[in-house]
Parts: C-alpha cells; sequence; structure tokens
C-alpha cells in the first residue's frame, strides 16, 4: 500500500471522511444528472457509457449510445458486427480504437466467459481496451464492488480537496489519487460515490470557471479553505499537436459520382472511406513552387503536383476547377491536420478492380462510415459548389 505521506499527503480521520461521504451522497441523491445508463445495471451498457464518455462530452454521448445499443442489443450482436456498421455505429465520435477494441472484448466475453459479462474486478480488466478507470466503473457501478474509478475529473476534485503537489497528468501519479480513493470510496454505494465525483468534477470543479462556493463539500476543500484553488491541480500544458497538411482530391465522373477508398494502410482512421488525400510538406512550399514555375523557365525537380500524383496513382485524366475552398482543420490527440481541396471532373472512367476504390453517389454515402475530416471536407465542397452556381 502506497504511503500518501510520502507524497506529502494528510489524510482525513474517519470521521471526517464519514461525513465526507454521507455529504457528497446527499448532494448526489438530490442533485444528480439523469443519464440513460443510470437507469440500468446491466455491465454491457455501463461499459459501453464508460468507453463512449472517456473521451466525448454526455450531451454528444446519449444518442450515440442510444443508437448503439438499438444496433447491437447484445454482447452478442457487438461480437458478431461487421466491420462497416461497427464504424458506422461510431462515425463522428473520434478515437475509433476504442469501438474495435470493444468488439475485440465482446468476442472474448463470449469465447472465454461463456456469454456471460465478467463479475470481478480482474475479470473485468482482462477484456480488451479496458484499463483500470473503465474497471472500475464497471465494477462499482455494476456490481457494487468498491473500485474506484480514477479519471480526470476525480483527479482534479482530490487535487483541490488534498492540495496534492503533484502532475495529474503524469500517468505514474494516478497511483496516488488511487490510493486516495481506495480509503475515501463510501464500501456501501460504491458506484454512486464514482459517479457523484464525476458529476462534481465535470461542473461545480470542472477544469475552468468552476464554482467552489456551490461544492455540497467545500468545508473539506483545503484549496478553496486556503484560497490557492488557482493552483490546483497541477498540470503541465499539453504538447501542441504535429500539423499535417493534406491535399483532398474531390473528383466527380459523369454519372454525378465521386471516387472514394477505404483507408486499409494507415492505423488513424483506418476502415473509413474518404476521398483521396496527398500528403504534403507545407502549402507554403507548395505555394512558393507554383510562383517559382510561373516566373521561371527552368526546369527544378520540385516533384510532382498533387494533381499530378492523382491522375497517376489512379490513372485518370481530371479537369481542375479553379474554384477557391476553404480550408479544413481537424485536431486529432497528437496531430493537426490542415486539408486543402482540389476538385476535379473525369468524363471517362473505369472500376478499380485491385483496390478499395469505388465511385460512389452521394445517395449513397450514408452505407459507408465517414469521419469527422471527410465530412468536413463533403460540407465546405457542396457548398462551395453550389455557390458557384452549379445544381
Ligand atoms: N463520465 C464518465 N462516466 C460517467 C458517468 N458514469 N456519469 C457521468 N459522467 C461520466
Amino acid at each position: 500500500m502506497l504511503d500518501l505521506k510520502e507524497y506529502g499527503i494528510k489524510m482525513w480521520s474517519e470521521d471526517r471522511i464519514f461525513s465526507f461521504r454521507e455529504k457528497l451522497l446527499n448532494w448526489y441523491d438530490e442533485n444528480k444528472r439523469d443519464l440513460p445508463w443510470r437507469q440500468t445495471r446491466n455491465p454491457y451498457h455501463i461499459w459501453l457509457s464508460e468507453i463512449m464518455l472517456q473521451q466525448t462530452r454526455v450531451d454528444t454521448v446519449i444518442p450515440y449510445y442510444k443508437r448503439f445499443l438499438e444496433w447491437f442489443p447484445t454482447v452478442e450482436s457487438l461480437a458478431e458486427a461487421s466491420e462497416e456498421r461497427l464504424l458506422k455505429a461510431w462515425e463522428g465520435l473520434g478515437y475509433y480504437s476504442r469501438v474495435r477494441n470493444m468488439q475485440a472484448a465482446a468476442q472474448q466475453i463470449m469465447t472465454d466467459f461463456g456469454g456471460q459479462f465478467p463479475n470481478t474486478y480482474e475479470g473485468i480488466s482482462s477484456l480488451k481496451g479496458i484499463g483500470p478507470y473503465t474497471a472500475g466503473a464497471i465494477s462499482s457501478i455494476a456490481f457494487n464492488l468498491p473500485e474506484p474509478a480514477v479519471d480526470g475529473n476525480v483527479m482534479r476534485v482530490l487535487a483541490r480537496l488534498f492540495e496534492v503537489n503533484h502532475d495529474i497528468g503524469i500517468p505514474s501519479n494516478r497511483k496516488i489519487f488511487q490510493a486516495m480513493m481506495e480509503i475515501l470510496i463510501d464500501p456501501e454505494r460504491p458506484g454512486d460515490f464514482n459517479q457523484a465525483l464525476m458529476d462534481l468534477g465535470s461542473d461545480i470543479e470542472a477544469p475552468v470557471n468552476p464554482r467552489p462556493e456551490e461544492s455540497p463539500v467545500k468545508e473539506f476543500s483545503a484549496a478553496y479553505q486556503n484560497g490557492t484553488m488557482a493552483h490546483y491541480p497541477i498540470k503541465a500544458p499539453k504538447k501542441k499537436p504535429i500539423p499535417i497538411y493534406l491535399n483532398a482530391l474531390v473528383v466527380q465522373n459523369k454519372d454525378g459520382k465521386f471516387l472514394l477508398e477505404k483507408n486499409e494502410n494507415e492505423k488513424l482512421l483506418k476502415g473509413f472511406w474518404h476521398f483521396p488525400l496527398i500528403e504534403v510538406d507545407d502549402f507554403s512550399q507548395e505555394e512558393e513552387m507554383n510562383l517559382f514555375y510561373q516566373v521561371s523557365e527552368e526546369s527544378v525537380n520540385f516533384g510532382p503536383s498533387p494533381e499530378e500524383s492523382f491522375q497517376q496513382d489512379y490513372d485518370l485524366k481530371v479537369d481542375w476547377l479553379d474554384y477557391q475552398f476553404d480550408q479544413i482543420k481537424h485536431v486529432f490527440s497528437h496531430r493537426k491536420w490542415h486539408v486543402k481541396i482540389i476538385a476535379g471532373q473525369v468524363n471517362d472512367f473505369h472500376e478499380f478492380k485491385d483496390k478499395e476504390v469505388r465511385w460512389i453517389s452521394p445517395k449513397e454515402f450514408s452505407h459507408y462510415p465517414f469521419a469527422k475530416p471527410q465530412q468536413k471536407i463533403w460540407q465546405v465542397y457542396e457548398r462551395t459548389y453550389l455557390d458557384n452556381g452549379r445544381q
């Protein structure tokens, strides 16, 4: 057992812990948010909610959560779902490895646990994609086991309650908060205790503009009492995502269909359909290159332009349109995409046999999983196309 004193944390007396639990749970009973996954003890439903909520806000999650359970009402149906349907169910939520891992875990439940959701912390932790936070949340909420569920919200609340001088962004510091929670957690109502801290952390104790005077446990909070709220939690600023510059080639054939391909290679957005994308070093260099071509007769090898690369790669002769499209930006956790649209039309077309490349009409788009950047590209394309007077 980790010694909290070594980390500069003085744990409360038993009496104080009892009265903290009581205050927090009374507040939760009066104020808890009415969320669909709070009306069930079904571990599959609770698991789904916890995975969806990991990187996504509650309001966004609710409709996805309901639809997912309509499409895949049981662990078995999730285990058997096609890749396309699975990605479609998660389309727009991002962090798609979450749903792939869920399917792998559903298959594990079918094969290793005879179709029964495991009901111990160890069993739950053995499932793919379930780390200590999710295992704690499912154990406590679905099975009433006294297991902490320590996420960023909970660490922030605890950091302020105890003035914890350790960075909550450093993964190895999580064990400090885990040890605190093992002492604090209410053994009778662990699921409600965990969720009360989550609710507190996502609203009254939010990262920005907290309202500490409204906290039901402000009398317990060292940071509130000492006027040090602004210093806690300790958290170093995040690194900036790396910029990636891409050209999206939006090419339409004479049937009004667009060339789309399935991402089979890249880990990021694997399995999604998108307009062909061609990466460049950055756009300023590309502009310099255009200028150079305009003023110089010399032949300098800058490599092929995105248009040329596209025509070679797909063996198509394209009439490029000279519309000005807005640039698209999309931030992933470690990368920021800057996407320029280049649009064109082809008169003749051929089918692509060996690759997952197809001509697809906009009416059929709803059958294909599209990730956020692809949706943004399509919106900008459509708007610009209409602005230029085409139907
Ligand atoms: N965030 C993650 N899990 C949650 C839950 N069970 N209730 C509310 N917010 C959450």
